[in-house]
């Protein structure tokens, strides 16, 4: 028998769907897929050379828990360097990504009935992973514009809250949370001691003259009460490469390392070496891939907007859009029901071809999160389908 817990996560829908797409493209059946929150660009070369270096003068063993010294020396200088906070290399750690390094620290800090507050819309994984390591999710909402609501935070807040996650910028809204509402957010860690774990996976995807924040740096007590997690996947483009790192209080790493012991022993060592290549060379990619980002962005977000009852954001980080799609909800096609996002996801992916991942998986239902990680020719070609496939869609019937 399958235990409780198991039985109560939700499998990630957004891994769902990439196999179905693939099972579909399997039996020969096109799909544009702008479902995935992946590059599409590949890992830059020179860091692909320092993979192939470390295979060929057989760095291929277990490394330390926490990853050898010199990637977190790395890391520890690219944080001071750019997210103006100091943490020593034994503040750092590794795992197998940005995801289970977020698991691990859940697991680290959460004791049975805990309760960890998520702005949504979120991330899949946020209330899956609290639940499997014991917490209990409270989803709170964000304002309209998708910036932090502090006051329905602190209203979220009871004496069981231990931790607060958020996503800057953010996935699936694009939001950029702004300086000024991560010092209120930190002023309330303070005022009810809880801790921030601050995924900042995206980064390096803000447009519009935003700039990223890193909560850590604002103060002597933000620092304590962050645990920071990045990744080198969204950045450099190395989403199969595994590697993520998470930066904190040293009690609060060194409880992570005790899971990380039990659990991973150590990341990949190839990847590790790929990861100081990645920080030390020329960050002139990154800045390339994010200025392609935004060009893309600015093409969906017309695009989309031009689509009538299509009302979507511009969002000014990461590669998302969430557009707002009610106006088609309770539509029929052939004498059936669009009644939610699900089914209109569903209905797009069967009659444009267009895979999206329906807003319900984020917390955001009446929304459809499309990913701009893909050539503005195929995002024209996604655009067009999804907009004759929509004209289908019979009006619903107005009330008289
Ligand atoms: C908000 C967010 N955090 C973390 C991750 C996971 O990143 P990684 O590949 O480093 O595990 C993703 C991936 O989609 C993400 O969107």
């Amino acid at each position: 028998m399958i235990s409780k817990r198991i039985q109560e996560v939700e499998p990630s829908r957004t891994v769902e769907l990439t196999n179905r797409i693939a099972a579909m493209r399997r039996e020969g059946i096109p799909v544009i897929g702008l479902n995935v929150g992946e590059p599409d660009f590949d890992t830059p070369a020179h860091i692909r050379r320092a993979a192939k270096e470390a295979i060929e003068e057989g760095f291929t063993r277990y490394t330390p828990v926490m990853g050898v010294p010199e990637i977190r020396e790395a890391i520890a200088s690219k944080l001071m360097r750019e997210n103006h906070v100091e943490y020593a290399p034994d503040e750092i750690t590794l795992g197998p990504g940005a995801k289970q390094c977020i698991y691990a620290a859940l697991l680290a800090l959460c004791d049975p009935g805990d309760e960890v507050i998520i702005p949504c819309p979120c991330w899949v994984s946020y209330t899956e992973m609290v639940r499997m390591a014991g917490g209990v999710p409270v989803a709170v909402r964000t304002a309209e514009d998708f910036s932090l609501d502090l006051a329905h935070i602190e209203r979220a807040v009871t004496g069981r809250t231990k931790a607060v996650i958020i996503n800057t910028p953010n996935n699936p809204t694009g939001a950029v949370y702004s300086k000024e509402s991560l010092e209120e957010l930190a002023l309330l860690a303070q005022k009810h001691d809880f801790y921030v774990l601050s995924d900042e996976v995206y980064e390096c995807m803000v447009y519009e003259g935003r700039t990223h924040v890193s909560v850590s740096a604002l103060s002597r007590d933000a620092r304590r009460r962050t645990v920071l997690i990045n990744s080198f996947s969204k950045t450099y483009a190395m989403t199969g490469w595994r590697l993520g790192y998470l930066a904190a209080d040293r009690e609060v790493v060194q409880a992570v390392n005790v899971v990380q012991s039990q659990m991973v022993s150590s990341v990949n060592s190839i990847s590790q070496k790929a990861g100081i290549a990645a920080l030390q060379g020329s960050q002139d990619c990154v800045r390339e891939m994010a200025s392609e980002y935004d060009r893309r962005r600015l093409f969906l977000h017309e695009r989309l907007n031009r689509i009538e009852g299509i009302r979507c954001q511009s969002g000014e980080g990461a590669f998302y859009l969430l557009p707002d799609v009610t106006d088609y909800l309770g539509r029929t096609y052939n004498g059936k029901r669009i009644a939610d996002d699900l089914a209109l996801a569903e209905f797009l992916l069967e009659k444009a071809r267009v895979a999206v991942v329906p807003g319900s998986a984020f917390l955001a239902p009446g929304h459809l999160r499309i990913t701009y990680a893909a050539s503005v020719e195929t995002l024209e070609r996604a655009a067009d389908a999804m907009e004759a496939a929509l004209r289908l869609l019979e009006k619903k019937e107005k009330k008289v």
